[in-house]
């Protein structure tokens, strides 16, 4: 073991140890803006990104190439944790390989009142009902331009999750959507279009055949108008589902994410479902959706349905529950080719994604498999 990787161990231990008893004393929403924020300042000096890098960084590499890009690993940051974009160098530094910021929306937003976000640590499960707080598209225009200009591009992809604001209609939602696809198409590399948070009211009916058909046809159109003003190749688009639905909708809802042309599927988004075993607390009676550890054998069985349902040709990126490298691993072989997480940076702290890779990369030489992409689907080549 070498120093780097011992220290990040050492690190993941004093966070468990130390930093989560003290972060949960805090308001959950205040602790994961002091986080974000730490996270920006520490990596926008120099010596300090450097320090970090050299503590959460894994040098190991399990290349995963989707949508002509090539990832140095599978694992990367949820949408949610980073609304306004405003720590992209950091993530790079706790070794994400992507990173999803927003939901954005066309309109700035300030979402629901707060306390909107809650921590269950027994059940390693978070509820929130943001509301998709975030600056808009306008703002977040801005932001990215100062950030580009002031670091040049990320050096991981950046990946842009597109809500719907509050004030517009489900009746305009595509225009909502594309518009703020058009004005932050120059720096993304990869869209979301997120139709399955359940705070907004009626998003969630937007994954309706119709709507749902609108939507994405516009999203193209504008993406389309784009790569030629660029003269650059058009940006891959996927579809964010829900949870809390049955296989047929879902083989519904995959069915018109293919045939419009959408690049693949990012599953699951939080649920309303409470249907779980749980260690009892008061926090689960909060309204919201729930994320983290009890998420977690939905959001595969989702991604093995789908993996079965379009014979695996369909890229699925695998998000729900993920807290170490055996959750990781039961994404992969279930059939996503990446995979994201938000909770389990909550519960399990910033060493998260090099303790993943680490796991992933012995899981690989225990199965005798030469590379990652042999491992997408493995259950379902197992079982013929
Ligand atoms: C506080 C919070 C805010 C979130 N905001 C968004 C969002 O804006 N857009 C989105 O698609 N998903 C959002 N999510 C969902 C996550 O991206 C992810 O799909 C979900 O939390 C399941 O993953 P996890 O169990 O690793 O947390 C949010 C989750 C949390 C906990």
């Amino acid at each position: 073991m070498n120093d780097a990787v011992a220290e990040g161990k050492t690190m993941g231990l004093v966070y468990r140890l130390l930093l989560r008893p003290l972060l949960v004393l805090q308001d959950s929403e205040r602790a994961h803006t002091r986080s974000v924020r730490s996270l920006r300042l520490l990596t926008s000096n120099r010596v300090t990104k450097y320090l970090i890098s050299l503590v959460y960084k894994t040098r190991k590499t399990l290349p995963v190439t989707l949508f002509g890009t090539e990832y140095k690993h599978p694992f990367g940051l949820a949408a949610g944790m980073d609304k306004k974009g405003e720590a992209i160098n950091g993530w790079d530094s706790l070794g994400l390989s992507f990173v999803e910021i927003g939901g954005v929306t066309m309109l700035e937003q300030t979402g629901n009142p707060k306390p909107r976000m809650f921590r269950s640590t027994s059940n390693k499960a978070l509820i929130n009902r943001m509301g998709f707080n975030n600056p808009g598209s306008e703002n977040m225009h801005e932001n990215l331009t100062k950030h580009f200009d002031k670091y040049g591009k990320p050096k991981i992809p950046i990946w842009v999750n597109l809500g719907k604001s509050k004030l517009t209609e489900n009746a305009d939602a595509h225009m909502d959507y594309s518009t703020t696809l058009g004005k932050l198409w120059e720096f993304t590399d990869v869209f979301v279009i997120n139709v399955s948070s359940p705070n907004t009211p009626n998003l969630r009916d937007l994954q309706g055949e119709e709507e749902l058909k609108k939507i994405i046809n516009s999203c193209l159109e504008v993406n389309e108008s784009k790569s030629m003003d660029y003269q650059l190749p058009p940006k891959p688009i996927l579809i964010k589902i829900a949870p809390d639905m049955t296989f047929e909708q879902l083989e519904q809802i995959i069915t018109v994410a293919m045939d419009s042309g959408c690049a693949g599927v990012v599953a699951t988004n939080t649920t309303v479902s409470r249907d779980f075993d749980l260690v009892e607390d008061a926090k689960l009676g909060e309204k919201g959706g729930l994320s983290g550890l009890p998420l977690k054998t939905t959001s595969t069985e989702f991604i093995k349905h789908i993996y079965r349902f379009t014979d695996g040709k369909f890229p699925i990126i695998g998000v729900g529950g993920i807290m170490d490298a055996d959750d990781a691993w039961e994404k992969i072989t279930a059939g996503a080719s990446l995979i994201q997480a938000y909770s389990g940076f909550v519960f399990e702290g910033p060493s998260l994604a090099s303790s993943i890779v680490r796991g992933l990369d012995r899981k690989l030489r225990d199965s005798g498999i030469k590379d990652l992409e042999q491992a997408v689907g493995l259950i379902h080549k197992e079982s013929n």
